[in-house]
């Protein structure tokens, strides 16, 4: 290791955390970078960082007058989006993992990370990245410190979490922190020679992303993509914290919950204010419901952002569940998001955005399919022309999975509330996937269980947000399926003991919903309109909670009949509501019966109580 490297390694002046130090001096001496940076979190520092992006070919700045302060990054076209093949779970034993976990002995895991960690950072600078996941100094806000070999990493890491010296501060001497190791996996001085030339989106085709519940540790190497990169996201905020979480029942007898949720604020008429708390699959919505727009008829109702992605709930002094956003930006999907799907959307993204994956037009600002007509020429997501007439022959100038990495402090609906460290109280939870047939509009469970069940059997057809087929239907239990980090029986058990332990309290815990805006009709197109229009169903979960809404109760729940809902400002027949909200009995017994499959995989872990609940609708179906 050069003198220069060392000098670095121990860190600037205000570092004071022995751990942290260690550990840093650990990882160089494995990863053997040329340089050690300590990131600040400042705005020069992330300038500085942008301008080396662009002299590497990695950014591209878009016109300052179209599009200020933003950046265009492309990626391989074999790093798009996150790989679930290839993300572990190491705890102790496969069975704390989990059946719809990938599990690695974890000595063994180590001893395969050693291999592709050493030498990983040869011929690169490691960035020295400490965040905090939640508001500095929240009792529910958790300390990540990511080492990475990526300045993208860097850049994208100070818009999505609280970054920088403050967070070392915070840490003082002692102070706890989840360590996060990450490389992109393509050393620039290999087999003896240096100064190999550097690619604009350096990965690797080998890719692991590694967790270590028991140790509290994320290892990652190969990719450079959002959730397998940006490791305070899903790494940290889902798959560690969802098992800190539930540890944590274990010391106060309650735990917590991290879930891959949306949370909106939503204020009547009458001035008050309800909070939901929603978990779709990746690609399924979350953003455009967390930014809602009402339809014009709808006056005096707004709906504020308090998170799109992820929430962190707490029961808090009063025992109810409160939660708080841990992110601190966007990386939102890009296609699909215009001014009539997404408004407080295309405000957010107006200034200071990095884009990937995105297509460039010649103004040298953005484009992608769902935003409005294609201009006549554009360069698409792998750097190649593109016109109409490709786009009619099915090539995507987008990605599908292109996303934008922006501050959430920029949504023009963001809450009051949203940094707010002890967050806000939780009113409905809401669960939907992406469902062409069989589930209905909306329906409300009849008790904390049902919608459980409800929530652990949901199923979803497959995006482009992870790599694989799309289109196909699997159980996605809470929209949680890629993200618990621990096992899924398990999972649903911590579900349903804090609802009881909520009502042994004297809480009633929040009503369970279950939604999909996704049913299709014969001609394979989206019955319901969505977008804004959700907002009839959003009415509708309100004046349910206000226990003011009538329903039809059904096999699974209550369901509004069309009576029930406000169709002021839009024409939705009867007719239509029918095709939607009708449940064909034959397609739920088959739908109950497809539960077993999953049900037989968590078998042993798996909560009587649902094995019960199953029992009984299918009862009521005449099973
Ligand atoms: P991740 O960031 O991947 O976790 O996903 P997300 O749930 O935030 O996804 P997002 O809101 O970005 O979903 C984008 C996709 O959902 C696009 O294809 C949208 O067109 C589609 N979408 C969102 N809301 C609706 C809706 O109400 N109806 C229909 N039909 N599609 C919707
Ligand atoms: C998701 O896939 O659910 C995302 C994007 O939110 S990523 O951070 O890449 O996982
Ligand atoms: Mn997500």
């Amino acid at each position: 290791m050069s003198a220069v490297l060392s000098g670095a390694i121990t860190g600037p002046s205000y570092l004071k955390n022995r751990k942290l130090k260690a550990w840093v001096a650990d990882v160089a001496r494995l990863t053997q970078p040329d340089r050690v940076v300590w990131c600040d979190g400042s705005q020069q520092e992330y300038d500085r960082l942008c301008d080396e992006l662009v002299a590497a070919g990695t950014f591209r700045r878009l016109n300052a007058a179209k599009r200020p302060g933003s950046f265009l990054a492309l990626s391989d076209p074999a790093d798009v989006a996150r790989v679930e093949d290839r993300t572990y779970i190491c705890s102790e034993t496969k069975d704390d993992a989990g059946p719809t976990n990938n599990w690695v002995d974890p000595a063994q895991m180590r001893a395969t990370l050693n291999g592709l960690f050493t030498g990983s950072m040869r011929g690169r600078t490691m960035y020295v990245i400490p965040f905090s996941m939640g508001p500095l100094g929240s009792g529910i806000s958790q300390i990540g410190v990511e080492i990475s070999d990526s300045a993208y990493v860097g850049v994208n890491m100070r818009i999505m979490t609280r970054m920088g010296r403050a967070v070392i501060d915070a840490l003082g001497s002692d102070g706890e922190f989840v360590p996060c190791v990450h490389s992109v996996g393509r050393p620039l001085i290999g087999n003896g020679k240096r100064g190999e030339k550097d690619v604009p989106w350096p990965c690797n085709s080998t890719k692991y992303i590694v967790h270590f519940p028991q140790t509290r540790e994320i290892w990652s190497f190969g990719s450079g993509y959002g959730g397998n990169a940006l490791l305070g996201k899903k790494c940290l905020a889902l798959r560690i914290a969802s098992t800190m979480a539930r540890d944590a029942a274990r010391v106060d007898g309650l735990g917590w919950l991290a879930e891959h949720m949306l949370v909106v604020g939503v204020t009547s008429p009458e001035g008050k204010k309800y909070h939901i708390g929603a978990a779709f699959p990746s690609a399924c919505g979350k953003t455009n419901f967390a930014m809602l727009i009402p339809p014009a008829t709808f006056a005096g109702w707004t709906v504020t952002t308090v998170g799109e992605d992820i929430a962190w709930i707490k029961p808090g002094k009063d025992g109810r569940l409160y939660a708080i956003n841990p992110e601190a930006g966007f990386f939102g999907v890009a296609p699909g998001t215009s001014e009539k799907t997404n408004r407080n959307a295309i405000a957010t993204l107006r200034e200071d955005v990095i884009f990937t994956n995105v297509a460039l037009t010649d103004e040298g600002d953005v484009w992608w399919e769902g935003m409005g007509p294609p201009p006549a020429h554009l360069i698409d997501w792998q750097g190649k022309d593109w016109t109409p007439e490709d786009g009619k022959a099915g090539r995507k100038a987008a990605h599908p999975n292109a996303r934008f990495t922006v501050p959430a402090a920029q949504c023009p609906a963001i809450d009051d509330d949203w940094e707010n460290p002890d967050g806000v109280p939780i009113d409905a939870f809401l669960f939907g996937g992406r469902r062409s047939t069989t589930v209905p509009l909306v329906t409300e469970a009849r008790d904390w269980t049902e919608g459980v069940y409800m929530a652990a059997t949901m199923g979803s057809e497959t995006t482009a947000a992870q790599a694989g087929a799309q289109g196909v239907l699997r159980r996605d239990p809470f929209a949680m399926l890629p993200f618990c980090g621990y096992n899924m029986g398990d999972y649903f058990s911590h579900w349903l003991a804090l609802g009881a332990r909520l009502a042994n309290n004297g809480v009633k815990p929040p009503q369970i919903f279950t939604v999909n805006w996704f049913r299709t009709g014969d001609d394979g197109k989206f019955v319901w309109p969505g977008f804004g229009e959700n907002m009839r169903v959003l009415k509708w979960v309100v004046d349910r909670v206000e226990g003011k809404a009538s329903g039809n109760e059904h096999v699974f729940g209550v369901s509004p009949r069309y009576e029930d809902m406000e169709w002021n400002g839009l024409d939705f027949p009867r007719a239509k509501f029918d095709e939607i909200t009708s449940i064909d009995l034959d397609d739920w017994r088959k739908e109950i019966r497809s539960h077993t499959e999953l049900f037989a995989k968590l078998a042993g872990r798996l909560p009587p109580e649902l094995g019960d609940t199953k029992c009984n609708f299918a009862q009521r179906l005449g099973e």
